[in-house]
């Protein structure tokens, strides 16, 4: 008993998608269309060589974000909770001990590292449910939606796999979504409860800043300050020497210990048939990311 990436995604990109038709008074075959454009789109931005620029304040561009992405995102971070042993032993020791865990993820309005937490647990069998409480920063506050879709649909999978009773669910799951540019060091201030946080992630955020910024080192330099010792920072990007000297000069900047670079190449084991209509139509167009190619390394707060 488990759940899928993609049958937990195709559930919220339908109800996105006839929300927003409604809503913009066009037919759900128009946002579709629209779904193609800014998926060729966002392609295009991110292999730019430059910073890219992108539409995620329109919701045809998240909606493409959620049916190209989304899932083997979701399946790369899941992958480096299972595989590498000392986040694993780290995150599921807290898990154990205290029945809930709260991370801190930048760039995370999508939803993906939600969607990871939520089938790492599902697989886990602890036999107990854990609390995942998430604190989320992202500067597009329209990610809001996907995010809080995605969470509603974890919980009608879990109702339907495990029963009301939440406490036999495998996780439950919460957040707090905070608008903000992680470049902008006076945003800090204005934030909730960021500092207490046992997991940081940083999860294909630093292709999208793209330059080695200053601001964002400044701003992770200070939540690194009021971080609990051994916290992890889980730095995640596409492969290159380029992201490696990034994630180098913000773990030296803000004092972390950070682990050997580690690439993987992996795969999503998963039938994206599960999206259902959205990939029925949209399947000989463009088809969801399976493969994931990236570098990784943990940063832990001394
Ligand atoms: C490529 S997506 C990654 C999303 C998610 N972490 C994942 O792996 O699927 C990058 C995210 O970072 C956000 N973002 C980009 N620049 C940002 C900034 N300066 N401050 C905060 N969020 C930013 C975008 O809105 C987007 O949600």
């Amino acid at each position: 008993m488990t759940i899928t990436f993609f049958e937990l995604l195709g559930s919220v990109i339908k109800r996105e998608i006839n929300f927003i038709a409604g809503h913009l008074n066009k037919s759900v075959d128009e946002i579709y269309e629209l779904i193609v454009e800014e998926a060729e789109r966002n392609q295009a931005e991110w292999y730019s060589n430059r910073v890219p620029s992108l539409n995620y304040h329109s919701p045809a561009c998240r909606l493409a974000y959620l049916y190209i992405v989304a899932a083997a995102n979701s399946s790369t971070f899941q992958h480096v909770l299972e595989s590498n042993q000392d986040l694993y032993q780290y995150g599921l020791g807290i898990a154990k001990e205290r029945h809930e865990i709260r991370i801190c993820a930048f760039g995370a309005g999508p939803g993906t590292e939600l969607l990871a937490m939520s089938k790492f647990f599902a697989q886990q069998n602890l036999g107990h449910s854990v609390s995942v409480d998430f604190q989320l920063l992202d500067r597009v506050e329209e990610w809001m939606s996907s995010w809080h879709g995605i969470r509603d649909q974890i919980n009608d999978s879990f109702r339907n796999l495990y029963g009301p009773n939440r406490s036999e669910w495998p996780m439950i799951p919460s957040g707090n979504f905070l608008a903000c540019d992680v470049t902008q060091l006076d945003r800090i201030p204005y934030l909730g409860n960021v500092w207490g946080q046992d997991i940081y992630v940083i999860n294909f955020l630093l292709s999208e800043v793209f330059n080695d910024d200053p601001g964002l080192r400044a701003f992770l330099s200070k939540v690194a300050e009021f971080a609990p010792s051994g916290a992890r920072f889980v730095f995640i990007e596409r492969r290159g020497y380029m992201w490696q000297s990034r994630m180098a000069n913000i773990a030296e900047e803000s004092g972390l210990l950070l682990s050997a670079f580690t690439e993987s190449q992996g795969r999503l084991e998963e039938d994206p048939l599960a999206l259902g209509d959205v990939y029925d139509v949209l399947q000989g167009e463009r088809k969801p990311r399976l493969n994931w190619n990236v570098v990784y390394s943990i940063g832990v707060k001394q």
